[in-house]
């Protein structure tokens, strides 16, 4: 059974390791930078576990009345499975309760599968912000609460 729960540190190595290895190249983070973002005070983050497996996680940054996604991958074996809905719907949930009124992603233009996933879940694109990544645009995406 897949559980979603609050992250803790156990999980920090096997979230590094699937960032790694689904995120697309523009989007890969130093593991730095990447274990630097669990410090940050106004960071939140979730994982989706069967058993003690990790099968995908979510990051958030707050901003009192927006939850930026810094993050959300779901491991390639068990992609497309509703995990990362699953996901997302754990951070609606959790931003309803924080009476957080949107949620806001860049995303590369040249994920569409992100962009699809996104957009089946309600997201609408606002604008582009140019060379946001090395060589490509980002998506600004954002769900109204
Ligand atoms: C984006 C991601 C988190 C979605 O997780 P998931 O568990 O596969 O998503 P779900 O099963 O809940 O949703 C599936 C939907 O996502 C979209 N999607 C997922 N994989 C897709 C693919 N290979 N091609 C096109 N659309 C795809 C579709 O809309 C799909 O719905 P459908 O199956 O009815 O067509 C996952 O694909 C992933 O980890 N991608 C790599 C990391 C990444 O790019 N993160 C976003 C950075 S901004």
């Amino acid at each position: 059974m897949i559980n979603i729960i609050p992250c803790n540190k156990s999980y920090y190595e096997d979230m590094y390791k699937i960032h790694l290895s689904v995120m697309p190249q523009n989007d890969i983070m130093s593991k730095q930078c990447f274990f630097d973002e669990f410090n940050q005070p106004t960071r939140k983050y979730f994982v989706a576990v069967n058993n003690n497996s990790l099968l995908g996680y979510v990051g958030i940054f707050n901003t009192i009345d927006d939850y930026n996604i810094i993050g959300i991958a779901v491991n390639q074996d068990v992609q497309r499975q509703g995990i990362g809905h699953k996901l997302l719907q754990t951070i609606i949930k959790d931003a309803r309760k924080n009476q957080v009124k949107t949620i806001s992603l860049e995303v590369d233009e040249k994920n569409e599968k992100a962009i699809n996933f996104y957009k089946k879940n309600g997201f609408i694109v606002t604008n582009i912000r140019k060379k946001y990544y090395k060589d490509n645009d980002a998506l600004i995406m954002w769900l109204y609460l």
